[in-house]
């Protein structure tokens, strides 16, 4: 979260470009001043533009008040649409949400206006601003084919019978890291400002003007509740928090799971620019009526797999957007999915074949970077695949950062360990370009995962603990071509600077389960996703997992170990596939999901809800 957005769109959109320094962990790319290619024998082929039609920021930047209202310029000349809008009450009710005005504004050529003098006063003033002199807007951008890009907010000032526009909250206050002693407020402001939190009877101010700002709270009581409220010029923002209980305490509660939310069919927030907006605002309320204390989400947040920055930014902060009026009172935590990816892509003409690559400089333009930016996470993990075996020259960083896309947390008596399997990941064709291969766990993550597992077993106040990785160990449906399995091809495995890993995807998974099942004694499940249904496996020593001809060494598990898949947030579905594991799986089901865990001392309990109709769908002990 410490890039300013604007600052890199003006160099994205102000600078020539220049050769630039290639990783070295790549093979085949090169880079002039025409930009980033592939060279294939004596062809250089370049990667595509970016094709950026808007600066994401300009769909909340270019605000001017009137004596109107609100005049608005999103500098899109191509855009025609409607723009919805209506004030946000934040006084009336604990979720604010915007209540949309009877009538529209067009957008004519990419500006449009909200007439608030003639059609917000009076009867319509439902939040005071012509007595206070102030209030928030919420709106919508919809495109003349019924497409939503952006909900946005827009803060205003009337004063002399004039409207001005003014710095705005534009996403958050987020609840982030929680623990039993602290947290860290986040939350995204329309300009650079400073702003400040007061909570239990502190106030915790910026250290600068920011566009990002992130504030840590400390030093309060386990297991309480707290009143927060966010000030920001003449605004004021009031939510409450409660810290975790005291590590062990044993105390019940439930916490929320599931994943893959990126875009759906059926118009409408089923597709908010990149992200199912309908169904992970349903996940999110569903979440938060259930008393879940936090929700895990890993991967495939957004449509993503974009040469863009402009446009994976706007997909994360419409998805960060469908949540956020729960996201005030309780932590949603994010894990890193193949959808995340933001690429590089070569088209190959002669051979009608594209190539993809995790897009460069790591250190501030790549997929894992942009997570990152648009995400407050814990920063445990490992640091990168740098100074493993395969690294091409150990005095440099070649390798993009694990920094919050792996880690860990607890709550009470349970720990999470997030793992990345899509880590410096490369779509298509890494024989060429080198990468990692969709699902792979490299050598550092898994030096990290051995390590953090020890640890938890040793530590007295965690009974149990959840591995969750976007990519299930054994895949069911959708995904049995790739996952931990392709299709039972153990030849699959990742390629650095050329040079091919030693172990294939089957000898991975195995070492996988050998941490997590025989060397843990605490672990209880996967929670996984990438395939769309919810479905849930009883991984046992029994269970075939072997394609027919395998020369590997096979591992032997100790003991029964469960995969929850719950990839059913609003992605397209997948049915049921063909496995050797197939009769292990239990209550596969595409409608949309929401696992819910409940945990009491030694004992869990699993629901599974569809959040949109609210029907249980299993139900369950993993541990008695
Ligand atoms: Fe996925």
């Amino acid at each position: 979260m410490k890039q300013v957005l604007t600052w890199a769109c003006s160099l994205l959109f102000v600078f020539p470009l220049k050769a630039q320094e290639v990783p070295e962990v790549y093979s085949n790319i090169g880079s002039d001043e025409n930009g980033v290619f592939l060279q294939m024998s004596n062809q250089k082929i370049y990667a595509q533009a970016a094709g950026d039609y808007f600066h994401f920021s300009d769909f909340y930047n270019n605000i001017t008040g009137t004596e109107a209202g609100l005049e608005f310029d999103f500098k899109i000349p191509d855009l025609n649409g409607t723009l919805y809008y209506g004030f946000i009450n934040y006084k009336d009710g604990s979720f604010p949400q915007p209540v949309y005005f009877r009538e529209s504004s067009p957008i004519v050529n990419g500006k449009t206006v909200i007439p608030i003098a003639r059609n917000l006063s009076g009867r319509y003033d439902m939040i005071g601003w012509e007595k206070s002199g102030k209030g928030i807007l919420g709106y919508r951008i919809m495109t003349d084919k019924g497409l939503i890009l952006y909900d946005g907010k827009a803060a205003f000032i009337h004063q002399d019978t004039l409207f001005t526009a003014v710095p705005t909250v534009i996403e958050g206050p987020f609840i982030n890291k929680l623990t039993h002693k602290s947290c860290v407020i986040s939350f995204v402001t329309s300009q650079e400002v400073k702003a400040s939190i007061k909570t239990n009877n502190k106030t915790f101010t910026d250290k600068k003007a920011s566009i990002k700002h992130e504030i840590e709270i400390n030093r309060l009581e386990a297991g309480t509740q707290y009143n927060y409220q966010l000030t920001l010029g003449e605004f004021e923002y009031d939510f409450k928090f409660e810290t975790s209980p005291t590590p062990g305490s044993r105390k019940k509660f439930t916490f929320a799971y599931g994943s893959d939310s990126r875009s759906g069919q059926g118009g409408g927030e089923r597709d908010i620019f990149g992200t199912n907006a309908y169904i992970m605002k349903r996940i999110a309320s569903l979440s938060m009526a259930e008393g879940a204390k936090f929700v895990q989400f890993t991967g495939d947040l957004i449509d993503g797999y974009e040469v863009s920055r402009e446009r994976m930014n706007l997909q994360y902060a419409n998805w960060k957007h469908a949540v956020e009026a729960y996201w005030h009172y309780i932590p949603f935590i994010p894990g890193f999915g193949n959808h995340e990816a933001y690429n590089y892509i070569f088209h190959d003409t002669i051979r009608d074949f594209n190539y993809l690559i995790d897009h460069f400089p790591f250190a501030n333009d790549s997929g894992e970077s942009l997570f990152q930016d648009n995400f407050v996470l814990p920063e445990n993990g490992p640091r990168s695949e740098d100074n493993s075996k395969y690294d091409p020259d150990k005095s440099k960083d070649d390798f993009p950062s694990y920094k919050e896309s792996v880690f860990w947390y607890t709550y009470d008596n349970v720990a999470m360990v997030v793992m990345n399997s899509d880590y410096w990941y490369s779509p298509q064709g890494l024989s060429i370009v080198s990468g990692n291969l969709h699902a792979y766990i490299m050598d550092n993550q898994m030096k990290w995962l051995e390590k953090t597992l020890k640890r938890l077993e040793k530590d007295e106040n965690i009974d149990h603990v959840f591995v969750t990785v976007h990519t299930p160990f054994f895949p069911n449906g959708g995904h049995v071509k790739d996952d931990m399995w392709y299709n039972g091809d153990n030849r699959m495995r990742p390629t650095v600077n050329g040079k091919t890993y030693d172990e294939g995807i089957i000898e991975r998974r195995d070492k996988l389960l050998d941490i997590i099942v025989n060397k843990s004694t605490k672990t209880v499940a996967a929670l996984t996703g990438d395939e769309h249904n919810y479905n849930m496996l009883t991984i046992t020593e029994e269970m075939d997992r072997y394609p027919e001809t395998y020369n590997h060494e096979k591992v032997k598990l100790s003991r029964t170990f469960y995969q929850i898949n719950n990839g059913a947030a609003g992605a397209p579905y997948y049915a049921q596939e063909k496995t050797p594991w197939m009769k292990h799986v239990r209550n596969f089901s595409t409608q949309n999901a929401l696992v819910l865990i409940d945990v009491e001392g030694s004992k869990i309990h699993v629901r599974v809800k569809n959040p949109d109709t609210l029907e249980l769908i299993d139900e369950y002990d993993l541990r008695k």
